[in-house]
């Protein structure tokens, strides 16, 4: 089954997001499987949002992260990664739809209280980024068969 990695940022957790953020995924029929609230250091920070290391905002985005306690989420279902991608909204708040969560919640694109990983292959490698093997659990809840044919 596909999974996803899901932070939510800075903004998110200072601004009491998290539960309304999490809520969202559980209620479309998305399982956890992984759930940590931490500090990210330097090196995670940098790692983790390495593509845009030539770009100008990298230096703010990196300082941004390492501010105040992100939640890492590991979620799992049919089609998470792209779905999950949905349910966060456009990159930047102000063009993304009501009822997305940078939509709902962001005005900057600075502070877009979550990110997503964007594909398959980057969520594999995000998720042994951020999470040891140990920290992931397996498990069947019951409702399965309420959510999947
Ligand atoms: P994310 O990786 O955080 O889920 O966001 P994304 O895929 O929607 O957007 P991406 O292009 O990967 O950009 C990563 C994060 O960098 C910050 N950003 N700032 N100031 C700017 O012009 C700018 N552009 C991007 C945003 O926080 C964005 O989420
Ligand atoms: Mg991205």
């Amino acid at each position: 089954m596909e999974r996803t990695f899901i932070a939510i940022k800075p903004d998110g957790v200072q601004r009491k997001l998290v539960s309304e953020i999490i809520g969202r995924f559980e209620k479309k029929g998305f399982k956890l499987v992984g759930l940590k609230l931490m500090k990210v250091s330097k090196e995670l920070a940098e790692q983790h949002y390495g593509v845009h290391k030539e770009r100008p905002f990298f230096p703010g985005l990196v300082e941004f992260i390492t501010s105040s306690p992100v939640v890492a989420i590991v979620l799992e279902g049919d089609g998470v990664v792209a779905s999950a991608r949905k349910i966060i909204g456009a990159t930047n708040p102000l063009a993304s739809e009501p009822g997305t969560i940078r939509g709902d919640f962001g005005v900057n694109i600075g502070r877009n209280i979550i990110h997503g990983s964007d594909a398959v292959e980057t969520a594999q490698s995000e998720i042994a980024l951020w999470f040891k093997d140990e920290e992931l659990v397996s498990w069947d809840p019951t409702m399965t068969a309420w959510i999947y044919e």
